[in-house]
């Protein structure tokens, strides 16, 4: 990978793994991410926000993050997930201050903005609740034409959901979003749970960072503890390890060969009484290409190599 650094805005929900998302994005020479957009999910939008900040700030970048949805699109919020990611998104671990602020547009204005200022040039990375993006094309129906993909953190294809039998979070968390943006026309690269659950960090990873040459490292390695005993108390097949869905995400916006792909069409159930949030893929071989390219392999030792690399954690 010679060539210039890809431009891509990343959406979040900061969120334990949206945290080491938003580190290997942001420690990647392989990627410009122009701005970071937040919005209600793992914790309240007000949290997320802060949370991207500290991020940021420790990151010792001055990439710009803008406050987006504190609802989906037309449902009530289902409110946050603190046995997964603590009261305060990251582990109820104590975090320092915050200094650094949000900017004074909202994440909607935002994606508007930078979308048209760089015409068919940016990749949304989305790694959350699809609010932001769906506000953003309601407010201007034209940025479909002019958004070349999305990378997804979202869905779950083949395999269960993680919050009903078949929905995963970020589409069941705003399932009217998720289709507007699915039935958008925008090439859509959805990593779901299918590659998600995968890619794996574990606790002896966690055990080769470095605080003393790491400024993140104390507080995500605490914050990710919390999250691997939170799997571990819901999953008995879970031993000692997490899935990095949105690092994973990011991984595969900066290199698309760290998965196979097949266009499936996918929309998303918004009115089922226990369906609500799947995506449904149509996998009959009757049916015309797709708009979505699905994740379904994932080369998992070159993504682990990357990303132990990338974050700082010594390879074994
Ligand atoms: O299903 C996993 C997704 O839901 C991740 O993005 C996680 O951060 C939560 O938002
Ligand atoms: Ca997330």
């Amino acid at each position: 990978m010679n060539s210039s650094p890809r431009p891509i805005v990343l959406d979040v929900d900061t969120g334990i793994d949206d945290a080491w998302a938003i580190a290997y994005a942001l420690r990647s020479s392989h990627l410009d991410v122009l701005g970071i957009t937040t919005g209600f999910g793992n914790a309240d939008v007000h949290t997320t926000t802060q949370n991207t900040l500290l991020m940021v700030q420790l990151l010792g970048k001055d990439t710009p993050v803008y406050a987006g949805a504190d609802r989906p699109l037309v449902r009530g919020w289902e409110g946050p997930v603190p046995e997964y990611h603590g009261h305060n998104g990251l582990g109820d671990v104590d975090l320092p201050a915050v200094v650094r602020r949000p900017e004074p547009a909202d994440a909607a204005s935002f994606l508007r903005d930078v979308v048209r200022a760089h015409p068919h040039q940016i990749t949304l990375v989305t790694v959350a609740r699809l609010t932001n993006v769906a506000r953003a094309l309601l407010f201007d129906p034209e940025l479909s034409h002019l958004i070349p993909r999305i990378v997804m953190m979202g869905g779950a294809a083949f395999v269960p959901g993680n919050i009903t039998a078949v929905a995963e979070a970020n589409i069941w968390g705003d399932p009217e979003a998720a289709d507007l943006v699915f039935r958008s026309g925008i090439p859509i690269t959805m990593v779901g749970l299918d590659v998600t659950m995968r890619a794996r960090l574990t606790r002896a990873d966690l055990a080769r960072m470095n605080p003393s040459a790491i400024p993140y490292a104390t507080l995500l390695k605490q914050a990710t503890e919390f999250y691997i005993r939170a799997y571990e108390s819901d999953d008995p097949s879970i031993d000692g390890w997490c899935p990095l869905h949105d690092p994973l995400a990011v991984a595969v916006a900066e290199d698309p060969s760290l998965v196979s792909t097949r266009p499936y069409p996918v929309r998303v159930e918004t009115r089922g009484a226990l369906t609500d949030g799947m995506t449904v893929v149509d996998a009959r071989s009757s049916n015309p290409q797709g708009n979505t390219d699905l994740a379904l392999t994932l080369d998992v030792e070159r993504f682990l190599g990357t990303f132990r690399e990338r974050v700082g954690i010594a390879q074994k």
